[in-house]
């Protein structure tokens, strides 16, 4: 299983959750009972699935594709790692990701 840490949006709170490979991390989050909609199911038609990336695992995503970054251009409260979590799928390599709903304070992107 792949360890994946949810931020809560006033980044008082972490939940450690296990997900499984090939898993899109909305739904790993859905389950979880973090507040994310996904009203499209991964159809890259709403944003509400956006979440922000803790800046030092950025790098171990796929990057976005072009629709994606349109989304993320609509969406609010967007920074620099933000990321459609439907667009994220469990990987090995990504054990440990850690992502912040958005809303609240950006304490990740503070230090
Ligand atoms: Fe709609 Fe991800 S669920 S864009």
């Amino acid at each position: 299983m792949i360890e994946v840490r949810f931020v809560s949006a006033d980044g008082t709170r972490i939940q450690r959750v296990q997900g499984a490979e090939g898993e899109r991390l909305l739904e790993v989050a859905q389950n979880a009972g973090q507040p994310l909609e996904g009203t499209c199911e991964g159809q890259m038609a709403c944003s509400t699935c956006h979440v922000i990336v803790a800046p030092e695992d950025f790098g171990r995503l796929v990057p976005a594709s072009e629709e994606e970054e349109d989304m993320l251009d609509l969406a609010m409260g967007a920074v620099r790692t933000s990321r459609l979590a439907c667009q994220i799928m469990l990987r090995p390599e990504l054990y440990g990701l850690t992502v912040q709903m958005p809303g609240g304070h950006r304490d990740m992107h503070r230090r």
